[in-house]
């Protein structure tokens, strides 16, 4: 079969699309933040105003963890505790868009 011109970018394509797909999953491997006591204060801050299981759907639909809040404390600590970052770590001010909390 020969290739031509069109079917070139048709695999083209292909590649783009899968290339992109596996960037985006890659990206869900970051780890989540520990669910654990350590973490609590974060958890605690992120979900102070969360709305109780008693509440409206659309109340708890529409609730969103105070997550600028609650990443004040993970680069104190870290530091603190001597918890290494990887090489290569990204630029560190916004933690949890990358680290994802556990749903409570
Ligand atoms: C009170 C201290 C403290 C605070 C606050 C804290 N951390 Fe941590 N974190 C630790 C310690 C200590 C570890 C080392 C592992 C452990 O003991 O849980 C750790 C480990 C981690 C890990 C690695 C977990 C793993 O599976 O290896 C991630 C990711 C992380 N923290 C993210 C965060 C983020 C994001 C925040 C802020 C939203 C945060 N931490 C706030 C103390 C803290
Ligand atoms: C732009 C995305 C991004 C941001 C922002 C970010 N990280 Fe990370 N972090 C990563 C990636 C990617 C890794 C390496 C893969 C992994 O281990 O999750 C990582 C790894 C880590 C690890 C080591 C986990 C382990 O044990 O292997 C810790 C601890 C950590 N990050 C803490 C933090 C803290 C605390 C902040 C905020 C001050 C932060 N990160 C902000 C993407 C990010």
């Amino acid at each position: 079969m020969k290739i031509d011109k069109r079917d070139w970018f048709f695999i083209a394509l292909v590649v783009a699309v899968l290339g992109t797909f596996f960037a985006i999953t890659g990206k869900e491997k970051t780890k989540f933040v520990p669910y654990d006591a350590t973490h609590r204060i974060v958890y605690e801050t992120a979900f102070r105003d969360a709305p109780g299981t008693d509440a409206s759907i659309m109340k708890r639909a529409f609730f969103k963890p105070d997550k600028k809040g609650a990443e004040k404390f993970c680069e104190p600590c870290h530091k603190e505790r001597g918890v290494p970052f990887p090489p290569n770590h990204p630029s560190k001010n916004r933690c949890l868009f990358c680290h994802k909390l556990h749903q409570s």
